[in-house]
């Protein structure tokens, strides 16, 4: 894995957990510099802390990505400490419970906020940079559940739905400054985002393992995802080895996108 993002600086949001916090583990252990953007200070510090270890070059960031100014300070923060942003992971997420008629509006205002207008607000803070150094790549998550039908989370799937048209139209607009643009469309993947929406569901009365045993069971390749899909998915994704792709919001999801989601999952 050295290497494959040498002398690259990735900014990651949502780094203090789950799938950004492991993803910038694969990219330390890639070669690069990686800042890590939370609204929660203390878990980037725990992120950072972990590649200190392994020696890599890496700095914590407080930021709420639905807010346009403390995005704009954090590429700015990222360019003042390494010189450069060369990729962006779009990650920060919470979940979205509820139908149109049983969310909230408050509920859907910041869902939205924070899953589609956070990935605006920080690919509208890194791309003035990028676009001036006529190189860039960034990935955004986005969900199965911006791809497919899935039970009962009206604003989480219409702002992941968002995220996959939003990647287009940026993929349009920026190729020309030699900015691509994809998304990660990840299955369910053991996270405390997951455990949280899974006791909202009422999904987990039997304990956490048995729920992911028994999602894991309706997926056709027969298990829920790893940190590692997601995270080796988006680390070919800002890597030059996908120089040639843009636009593309991608399911790594063990089929089920393509087999189809069941009531209950
Ligand atoms: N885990 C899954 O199964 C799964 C599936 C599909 C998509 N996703 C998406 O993956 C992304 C990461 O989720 P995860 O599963 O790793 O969850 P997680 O809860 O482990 O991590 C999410 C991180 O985002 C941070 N965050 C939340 N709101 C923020 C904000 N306003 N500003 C900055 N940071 C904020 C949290 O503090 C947390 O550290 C999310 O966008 C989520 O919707 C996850």
């Amino acid at each position: 894995m050295v290497d494959r993002l040498a002398d690259k600086v990735i900014v990651i949001t949502g780094a203090g957990s789950g799938i950004g916090a492991h993803t910038a583990t694969i990219c330390a252990q890639a070669g690069a510099a990686v800042v890590c953007a939370d609204v929660d200070l203390a878990a980037a510090e725990r992120t950072v802390a972990s590649l200190a270890e392994s020696g890599a070059r890496s700095l914590a960031v407080q930021v709420d990505v639905s807010n346009a100014s403390a995005a704009d300070a954090m590429a700015a923060t990222a360019l003042e400490a390494f010189g450069k942003i060369d990729g962006l992971f779009a990650n920060a997420g919470i979940t979205g419970e509820g139908s149109v008629t049983s969310v909230s509006l408050a509920d859907w205002n910041r869902v939205i906020a924070v899953n589609l207008s956070g990935v605006f607000l920080s690919c509208r803070a890194v791309l003035p940079s990028m676009v001036a150094a006529e190189s860039g790549a960034i990935v955004a998550t986005s969900s199965i559940g911006g791809l497919v039908g899935v039970p009962n989370i009206a604003a989480y799937a219409a702002a992941k739905g968002g995220v996959t048209g939003l990647v287009r139209q940026m993929a349009v607009d920026y190729a020309p400054s030699g900015v691509r643009v994809n998304a990660i469309c990840p299955g369910t993947i053991p996270t405390p985002l997951v455990v949280s929406a899974y006791k909202q569901r009422d999904y987990i009365a039997g304990g956490v393992d048995e729920a992911f045993a028994r999602a894991a069971s309706r997926f056709p390749l027969g298990r829920v995802g790893t940190l590692d899909d997601a995270a080796l998915l988006t680390l070919y994704l800002l890597s030059d080895e996908s120089g040639w792709m843009t636009g593309q919001s991608l399911a790594v999801d063990g089929g089920v996108s393509t087999a189809g989601w069941q009531v209950g999952q």
